[in-house]
């Protein structure tokens, strides 16, 4: 019999996104909040430069807008950005009063205003932060609030597998009705049913060879929402943060854009400067800009990594500033106090993803999706820097607000099939998960990564078609794993991501190839929706 659970609300992820809405529901709910590792596993506690806020008097909110709709290729929703850079002093306040300790400015010794940093993009200063390591600070708080509530239960090392719909009742409207979840630590596979569902599950970097992001981005709602009947919107806007350490024991150690927003410079090999070149900005142009610049000179000049430079600055002020880079770049052997240390870009944000509306519903009733496995529209074909964990606050806070307004806790549950293991199995070659997985990051960082072609779409494509088989195959007669689970939405979302790229025939933002290497500017700008064959309309 597999074990059955039952909440108003069920929450996948406990990153910025999946707590801020659990904690912003009604406390006479009952939720629960599933994480497939630990808790604070996300990208959210990595998060480094933080959060972009119209804080400052002289800023505004139509020059916050202005510069996300410039990142972004013409592609943002205007009315979506306004929304999220409206909404963003609120969130901040909602956060220093849960007890964020963002980082003040200090002057003699005494504290004044929050100190904001600059990142690429933004033309003011705007992003409050604590110190050089944001995420950890945020998700700590998260954490111990969603502790202290009663009616909120936390599931770690979850993870789940699959939404269970109507949807092959082929009734619209489509409904979510619960999730197949795997219980990592007794392996048995767990059923709950839920009156709302929200996918908070992050983003999909793990796709590429080299990325930020920790083991847990491996795109599973956007593959499930797809599965279940949900459209995706621009999967082929992947964003590649331009300065991860390059050091073969860091891995995926980020050296934050804050850093340039500081002074910081790139610097070639033999120590010249080449952004200044390329935009007015130089090293604070948006990513994909100074992404692009980075990878055109390591092909150009056939090296490994080019470097930023910071040392000139006072020992203190790099301390006090970078403390978190700082003390990990030590560990490897760099002091960045002294000497400019080695970066590379890396695979960093998921910019398209289960398309949502302004309440962070989906195609499918009482389907939520908020964070970077949504697509809002917010952040067009390039998201500026820290509007992601802005974007995370502010979607939690609207689907929790909608959610709010229309759960109706007397609605009785469904009943639900059990999950059926009787003709799988235990896998007797492993391998082959472990092989099909670094295969398919390999062709993707090489076929799908910064620079494109069609020709290299084309032969992703065909990998891609081959390990779908396999793992189709693999996922039928073998009892499933964590790493089973991961790598068949891998799969799913990579094939996404290369159907989006190949239906672009233009460069624009962060998808740029060499057989269309111009914006098409005689055609409106147009988003590349996918739509999966079990898709129903569903009137909202
Ligand atoms: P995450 O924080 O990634 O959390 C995902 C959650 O989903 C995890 O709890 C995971 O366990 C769970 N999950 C996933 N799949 C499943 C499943 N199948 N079953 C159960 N649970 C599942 N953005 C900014 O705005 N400012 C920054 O300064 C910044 N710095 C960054 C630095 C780094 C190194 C990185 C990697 C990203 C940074 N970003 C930054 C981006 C930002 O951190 C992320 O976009 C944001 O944190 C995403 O939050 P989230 O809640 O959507 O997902
Ligand atoms: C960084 O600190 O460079 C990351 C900021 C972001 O991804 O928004």
């Amino acid at each position: 019999m597999t074990p059955i659970h039952q909440y108003d609300v069920l929450i996948f992820g406990s990153g910025a996104a999946g707590l801020t809405l659990a904690l912003k529901l009604e406390p006479h709910f009952k939720i629960a909040v599933i994480s497939k590792g630990p808790l604070n596993e996300g990208c959210t506690r990595y998060a480094q430069g933080g959060i972009s806020a119209v804080l400052d008097p002289s800023d505004s909110i139509d020059s916050h807008v202005l510069d996300t709709l410039n990142a972004g290729g013409a592609l943002c929703k205007e009315d979506v950005v306004r929304y999220v850079a409206e909404h963003s002093k609120e969130q901040i306040q909602w956060l220093t009063d849960l007890g964020v300790p963002f980082t003040r400015e200090q002057e003699n010794n005494t504290q004044h205003a929050y100190h904001l940093t600059r990142e690429g993009g933004h033309s003011h200063r705007r992003v409050i932060h604590c110190k050089d390591a944001t995420g950890s600070a945020l998700s700590n708080t998260l954490i111990k609030s969603v502790k202290q509530r009663p009616n909120i239960q936390l599931f770690e090392h979850h993870i789940a597998i699959d939404l269970i719909s109507n949807t092959k009742l082929n009734i619209s409207p489509q409904r979510v009705l619960g999730a197949y979840i795997l219980n990592k630590q007794t392996g048995n596979t767990e059923v709950f049913q839920a009156r709302a569902v929200v996918l908070a599950t992050g983003g999909a970097s793990k796709v590429y060879l080299y990325t930020t992001n920790p083991d847990v981005s491996t795109g599973d709602g956007i593959a499930m929402a797809w599965r279940a009947g949900c459209r995706v919107a621009n999967m082929e806007f992947i964003q590649f943060h331009p300065t991860c350490l390059y050091h073969p024991q860091a891995k995926s150690f980020l050296i934050s854009e804050m850093m340039r927003g500081e002074g910081g410079r790139l610097l070639l090999p033999d120590g010249t400067r080449f952004m200044e070149k390329i935009d007015p900005r130089a090293e604070l142009a948006p990513r994909d800009i100074v992404a692009r610049a980075i990878d055109h000179e390591m092909k150009r000049l056939g090296v490994d990594c080019v470097y930023i430079d910071i040392s000139f600055k006072s020992s203190d002020f790099v301390r006090s500033h970078f403390p978190t880079i700082y003390e990990r770049c030590l560990t490897y052997g760099f002091d960045i106090t002294k000497e400019p240390v080695p970066v590379v870009p890396a695979a960093h944000y998921t910019c398209g993803g289960i398309i949502t509306d302004l309440n962070g519903r989906t195609d499918i009733d009482r389907l939520y999706a908020v964070g970077e496995t949504a697509w809002t529209g917010m952040h067009g074909a390039n998201r500026m820097a820290s509007n992601s964990l802005l974007e995370c606050l502010v979607f939690g806070a609207a689907a929790a607000h909608d959610i709010n307004s229309h759960l109706d806790q007397t609605e009785p549950f469904a009943s639900l099939l059990d999950w059926d293991e009787s003709r799988v199995i235990n896998s007797d070659e492993e391998i082959v998960v472990a092989h099909n997985w670094d295969e398919l990051r390999r062709f993707m960082w090489d076929y799908v990564g910064i620079v494109r072609t069609n020709k290299r779409l084309e032969r992703a494509m065909r990998r891609i078609n081959l390990l779908s088989r396999e793992i189709f195959e693999y996922y039928s007669n073998f009892r499933i794993t964590n790493d089973l689970i991961e790598l068949r939405n891998l799969v799913e979302v990579a094939e996404l991501i290369i159907r989006s790229a190949m239906a672009r025939k233009e460069s624009r933002g962060l998808h740029y190839t060499l057989d269309d290497p111009m914006v098409k500017a005689n055609i409106p700008p147009q988003d590349t929706i996918l739509v999966p064959p079990n898709y129903l309309e569903t009137p909202h």
